[in-house]
């Protein structure tokens, strides 16, 4: 038994916060302690996120801050940026005790031990992917209403512009009996939404006993659950939207009429640039099944400003479909050169400042969308789901209705993980407000 101390910080995607609850799970049942503030405790895991140059830099200023005040601490970086810099790390920060790439966490535990009696610096960025799973069985705590799982990881697609397939590996799928297993488990703690997890989840698949089972199989064997009121799953990719999935989304009642399909670009060049597989009638045409086997469907998407070639033309195409698809929700990102991929050998001749004023009015333009979307919702019911209360006034609540806007609600009888009738009396392009 280990009694000392641990802070985790997660910089990416809702995977990686699925990991570093792991690692929560996995040094508690070491006997260590996890401590609110970083700055209290003994070993400091940064869980760190390579996708933009911005995330994969904050680490460096992160360990620079918390070795300042403190030479002693034990300093681990683990994840994406661990997974594609590996020992460089090391001579770029000289305060760091281990390097831990994204899939061999369960090593965690033995590595700080051996740092400790060893003094010496320790590194692993192998990629044995199935045995993550295999050796990382540890509970999650409990972490409320609405749970992640992560059911696939890795990407074979290799867009131009994207290091996941070389930080998180090719894509594999956990076994969907563990799956359910594990979704019983955070049902019966209290999650009464599930939220499956993948780089590429719609690609999901596991071949048992010969037969291929692929998501819509997942979903419907976690739908069984009786605790689990609500399913969602993400992030798709536009390729992998199989006609049997996109009809589930009109005979399971549990699974949620929103779906996170990015599109990137609404420009067909750079789509092809990109390396995404698809064009912008394939990306329409899907939407068009998705509403049409369920009419109450609603998108979101992620975007890419300034690829390397894009014009004015280019950008005006993705305004366009911005238009015709009415994203409720979406993120948006100037183009970040990344070290390694494809495109990263493009010339980038397009100004940062056209860039960012390509960014303002898509930005502009989708706010507007979701301010009229949620306008809609003003004076009518939504069933809400509530998540959890208000610290600081316990007459408040927070929930989120089935297109996964935010609803700030004031109640005396509210039940947190329960579903409930909320009148929508004001909202914002963030969020809605209202009344049960
Ligand atoms: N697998 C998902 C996305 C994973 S990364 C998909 O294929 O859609 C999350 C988002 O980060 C991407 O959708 C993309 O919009 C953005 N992103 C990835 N690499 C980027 C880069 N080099 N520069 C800017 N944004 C990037
Ligand atoms: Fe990255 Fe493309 Fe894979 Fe998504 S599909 S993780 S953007 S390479
Ligand atoms: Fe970042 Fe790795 Fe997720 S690069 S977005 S933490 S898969």
């Amino acid at each position: 038994m280990n009694s000392k101390s641990f802070f985790v910080k997660s910089y990416g995607c809702q995977m990686n916060v699925y990991d570093s609850e792991k690692i929560t799970s996995i040094l508690e049942n070491q006997g260590m302690v996890e401590k609110r503030e970083m700055n209290n405790a003994d070993i400091v895991v940064f869980n760190t996120c390579n996708i933009r140059d911005k995330a994969a830099h904050k680490v460096y200023s992160d360990i620079g801050r918390v070795t300042k005040l403190n030479k002693n601490k034990t300093i681990a970086v683990v994840g994406c940026v661990a997974q594609a810099e590996n020992s460089e790390m090391f001579n770029k920060n000289n305060n760091i005790d281990i390097i831990l790439g994204s899939q061999s966490y369960h090593l965690l535990p033995q590595m700080i031990k051996d740092n400790e009696e060893q003094k010496e610096k320790l590194i692993n960025t192998d990629f044995i992917i199935n045995e993550k799973f295999d050796y990382i069985n540890e509970e999650k705590k409990s972490k409320g209403v609405s749970s992640f799982i992560t059911i696939q990881e890795g990407c074979d697609k290799f867009c131009s512009f994207c290091v996941v397939p070389f930080t998180r590996g090719p894509e594999y799928s956990r076994h969907f009996n563990d799956i359910k297993r594990e979704a019983e488990s955070m049902s019966a703690k209290g999650a009464s939404e599930i939220v499956l997890l993948g780089q590429n989840v719609n690609a999901y698949n596991y071949i048992d006993q010969g037969k291929r089972q692929q998501l819509s199989y997942l979903i419907n064997l976690i739908s069984e659950i009786d605790e689990v009121k609500r399913i969602r799953y993400t992030t798709s990719h536009p390729i992998n939207m199989t006609d049997e999935l996109i009809e589930l989304h009109s005979q399971n009642k549990k699974l949620m009429p929103f779906l996170h399909l990015p599109v990137q670009s609404g420009s067909d060049q750079i789509l092809k640039k990109m390396n995404r597989k698809y064009d912008s009638k394939y990306y329409r045409e899907i939407i068009e099944k998705l509403k049409k086997s369920n009419p109450d469907i609603e998108i979101s998407s992620d975007f890419i400003i300034g690829y390397p070639g894009e014009t004015e033309k280019d950008f005006n195409e993705t305004l366009k479909l911005v238009e015709e698809v009415k994203f409720t929700q979406s993120y948006s990102f100037i183009y970040s050169e990344r070290p390694g991929t494809k495109s990263s050998s493009e010339v980038d001749e397009i100004s940062l400042s056209v860039k960012k004023e390509r960014l303002s009015i898509l930005q502009d333009k989708l706010k507007d969308i979701q301010l009229k979307y949620n306008n809609s919702f003003c004076n009518r019911n939504v069933k809400v789901l509530v998540e959890n209360q208000s610290a600081s006034n316990p007459k408040y609540f927070f929930g989120r209705t089935p297109y996964m806007q935010s609803v700030y609600l004031e109640s005396q009888l509210v039940k947190i993980g329960e579903e409930m009738d909320v009148k929508i009396t004001s909202c914002n392009h963030k969020s809605l407000y209202g009344i049960a």
